[in-house]
């Protein structure tokens, strides 16, 4: 037998994209690839992308450049270009970068194989498809031999909402759910290779229809799943959030209270011009449904700054959104002109602007994480430890609530979860004493 090839894959981008990374890795596995965590030795690289700003997409081509030197060294060296990017740009990829030999869209990635033995072929591969045939079901199953305590499940693909800023819904496509049955084969997999946490996938996880009761329905249906303990899911849109799973928020004792609900701006105008058709009325509303169903819920959330119209009240009422809410935990960002999107049509705000408003929001919301943080201090939090921390003797988990919680504790708790004491917040984790 052939000695195996190496397979180095980067990613970037969202959770759906490591998702992806690993069912790629999973589909390559066939063809006798073995993944290899540096670029040196690898005899395919691939580069599982993101199109969502500027910055991202940019980051490709100066990487695939890094890679000139490598390339000839060792001709038979293949590169790839997977993910939005590849989706976004298809051919242009080759004619602006000739030393990439594949390029991938997420909806075609299950035909790697073939695309594989073209590219030993001296041939290149293009695939930017969003075929007819189920990926999912051409994909093999996930027993990859014995796996972390965690791991992603994607069940919902592509967008139909069309925000006006956003390139989601041209890259990845309409919206798309998997069959429960599937998924919950994919799930009883995954746990049988030793998972416990699942986090449930999708651009718009909460508009999941595979399952007469939405994501809901989905979530009951994995809570019979024996030695599955948790469930999360992400991302949702806030006119997807129906009363069966906020109900579920306040039922389902293996759903974690950590909820990521994007509002992106807390101004009427601007939500309208950014065409998410809610308000933030209506936001706040629905914030105080949830935490009436789940007061302890610890709230995530996403904020564009600097969308073209936005005055300097509209920001503030950004602000003023944040303070009345209270997030747990945010990513936010400068809006960045996509190509083909509505938006990217409209005059611009200058650089110095957003960048000034940025700086104000990010300053509010990591007082608000901090305070959060600072506040589990004496609680007792419930922590899955995924794996050993830096010190000796130390584990490190994640609570109910997704804080980063770091114990000394023995390493056969790996894999449980355990009740620990916080003792101390310090910017990004937690440090707290097992209570077993
Ligand atoms: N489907 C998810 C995530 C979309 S991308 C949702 O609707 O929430 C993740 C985040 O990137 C978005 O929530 C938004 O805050 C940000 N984003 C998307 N397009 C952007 C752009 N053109 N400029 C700046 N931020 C953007
Ligand atoms: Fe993009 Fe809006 Fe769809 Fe989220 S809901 S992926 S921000 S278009
Ligand atoms: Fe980026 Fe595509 Fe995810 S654009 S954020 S990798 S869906």
């Amino acid at each position: 037998m052939s000695a195996p090839k190496k397979l180095f894959i980067k990613t970037y981008g969202c959770q759906m994209n490591v998702y992806d990374s690993e069912r790629m890795a999973e589909a390559l596995g066939g063809q006798g690839y073995v993944e290899t965590a540096t670029a040196d030795d690898a005899d395919m690289i691939l580069l599982n992308t993101c199109h969502i700003r500027e910055k991202a997409a940019e980051k490709v081509y100066s990487e695939l450049g890094r890679f000139k030197g490598l390339k000839a060294e060792k001709p038979d060296l293949k590169i790839g270009v997977a993910g939005c990017v590849a989706q976004a740009e298809g051919e242009e990829i080759m004619r602006r970068q000739p030393l990439v030999d594949l390029v991938v869209g997420p909806q075609s990635y299950h035909r790697l194989p073939a695309m594989d033995k073209a590219v030993r072929r001296g041939e290149k591969a293009l695939d930017t498809d969003f075929p007819e045939d189920d990926k999912f079901d051409t994909l093999k199953k996930r027993t990859r031999g014995k796996r972390g305590p965690t791991a992603f499940l994607t069940v919902q693909e592509g967008c139909d909402k069309f925000c006006a800023f956003c390139v989601v819904p041209y890259t990845r496509g309409s919206e798309v759910s998997r069959d429960a049955a599937q998924v919950i084969r994919e799930a009883q997999e995954l746990v049988e290779a030793g998972v416990r946490e699942i986090t449930l996938l999708g651009q718009n996880v909460n508009a999941y229809h595979g399952h007469d009761g939405g994501l809901a329905g989905l979530i009951w249906e994995l809570d019979k799943v024996d030695g599955l303990e948790r469930i999360r899911f992400t991302t949702s849109h806030p006119n997807d959030m129906d009363d069966a799973l906020i109900d579920a928020h306040g039922t389902c004792t293996k759903l974690m209270p950590y909820l990521h609900l994007p509002v992106q701006s807390g101004s009427d105008k601007i939500l309208k011009a950014m065409n998410r058709k809610h308000t933030s009325e209506s936001y706040i509303r629905l914030i105080a449904r949830i935490r009436a169903a789940r007061p302890d819920i610890l709230l995530s959330g996403d904020f564009i700054v600097g969308f073209p119209g936005e005055t300097e009240e509209d920001f503030l009422q950004t602000m003023s959104l944040i303070e009345t809410v209270g997030y747990g935990q945010a990513y936010s960002f400068k809006y960045s002109t996509r190509p083909g999107t509505p938006a990217a049509e409209k005059p611009q705000l200058p650089e110095d602007v957003m960048h000034d408003r940025l700086q104000r929001l990010q300053a509010l919301l990591t007082r608000q994480q901090r305070d959060v943080q600072q506040s589990m201090v004496g609680r007792v939090v419930k922590v899955l430890f995924e794996k050993p921390g830096r010190i000796d003797g130390q584990l490190i988990g994640k609570s109910e609530y997704l804080h980063a919680v770091y114990a000394f504790a023995p390493a056969d708790l790996l894999g449980q979860v355990v009740p620990v004491r916080i003792t101390e917040a310090s910017p990004n984790s937690l440090a707290g004493e097992i209570m077993a």
